[in-house]
């Protein structure tokens, strides 16, 4: 029976099966344990369960004397040192692939959404605005035949690609490597720098895990060298985007329009994005669909029993712990 320390109470059934096995303690509420509820949460456990916002740092990591197991309800793993858990031997697991479908098909409706402004639509109806039908009300731009650069091409930049297709969008992507040709030649994607990429594309969408490498990747100079009238979608990380250097770029140019999920220091927004009209603002909700948000639970529930067992799963970060 291991003792585990969850930070928050997780959708679905998973707690609840761990609950038969194992000694569960869940942080209650509605927030996230403080740095000393942290530190005592994981003191006496094997296996901490913790979400995107809470910060496992070596601090937290090592005030875990018995800890062997860190398990993040999310893919991205930014939030937690995950060389120091390799070298103090504990293993990290993520939720990858379960919210694959999720979070593309909302990077995909931000994208829709911002062409067609649906943000500004509703608040013109719901203030009372409508007085009729009108030739040029609320003009957007048109999606079909436009050009879509992703940025990280893992698996939701994959499946981004697919709905891209569908709507019979041209596809230019960018990535540490070219995807496999095969993959490539199903997508009509084309593999190009991130120079060309933001040079050529009407809209961009960001799918790459925050690293030391992608943080604000997309600054003032990038961000000035996109397509004049471009969207930028952002479903990744906050900080991949440096958001002063954003609203610059959404003031005075060049870009149209934002759809932005996620922020540089959430929950907080700059409060110039809340007042752009051409900004449509998300509370990182990509993943939220209700099965999407158990399977990621059952994901990491199955990871850890498969490694209290001496397995190996599919879903552990750090390999190297292993064996
Ligand atoms: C969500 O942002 C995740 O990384 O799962
Ligand atoms: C998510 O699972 C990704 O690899 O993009």
């Amino acid at each position: 029976m291991a003792k585990i320390f969850v930070t928050r109470e997780l959708p679905g059934k998973a707690l609840a099966q761990l609950r038969q096995h194992h000694d569960v303690l869940v942080h209650p509420g509605e927030t996230s344990p403080t740095t000393d509820e942290l530190k005592a949460g994981v003191k006496d456990a094997d296996i901490l369960i913790c979400l995107l916002t809470d910060s496992i740092d070596q601090n937290i990591i090592s005030a875990g004397s018995k800890l062997k197991i860190i398990g993040n309800y999310a893919v991205g793993t930014n939030n937690i040192d995950v060389d120091w858990a390799t070298v103090n031997d504990i293993a990290v697991l993520n939720t990858p692939g379960v919210l694959t479908d999720a979070s593309a098909d909302m990077a995909f409706a931000l994208l829709l959404a911002t062409a067609r402004r649906l943000g500004e639509a509703d608040r013109f109806v719901r203030d009372g605005k409508w007085s009729g039908w009108d030739p040029t009300l609320l003009l957007g731009t048109q999606v079909t035949g436009k050009t879509l650069g992703i940025v990280g091409m893992g698996r939701i930049g994959i499946a981004m690609a697919q709905r891209a297709k569908g709507f019979g969008m041209r596809i230019l992507y960018t990535n540490r490597q070219p995807v496999p040709a095969g993959l490539e030649r199903d997508l009509g994607a084309t593999f190009v720098e991130l120079s060309g990429l933001i040079e050529k594309s009407d809209f961009v969408s960001l799918h790459c895990p925050l690293t030391p490498t992608t943080r604000h990747l997309f600054n003032a100079k990038v961000l000035s060298a996109m397509k004049p009238g471009s969207i930028l979608i952002n479903t990744a990380r906050g900080p991949v985007v440096d958001e002063a250097a954003l609203v610059e770029a959404l003031e005075n140019g060049p870009l149209r329009a934002a759809g932005l999920d996620v922020f540089e220091d959430e929950p907080n927004v700059h409060p110039k994005l809340k007042t752009l009209p051409n900004v449509l603002l998300a509370p990182h909700v990509g993943s939220a669909t209700v099965e999407t948000r158990s399977e990621m639970a059952d994901l990491l529930v199955r990871g850890i029993q498969t490694l209290l067992r001496d397995e190996q799963p599919n879903n552990l970060v750090n390999p190297e712990v292993f064996g």
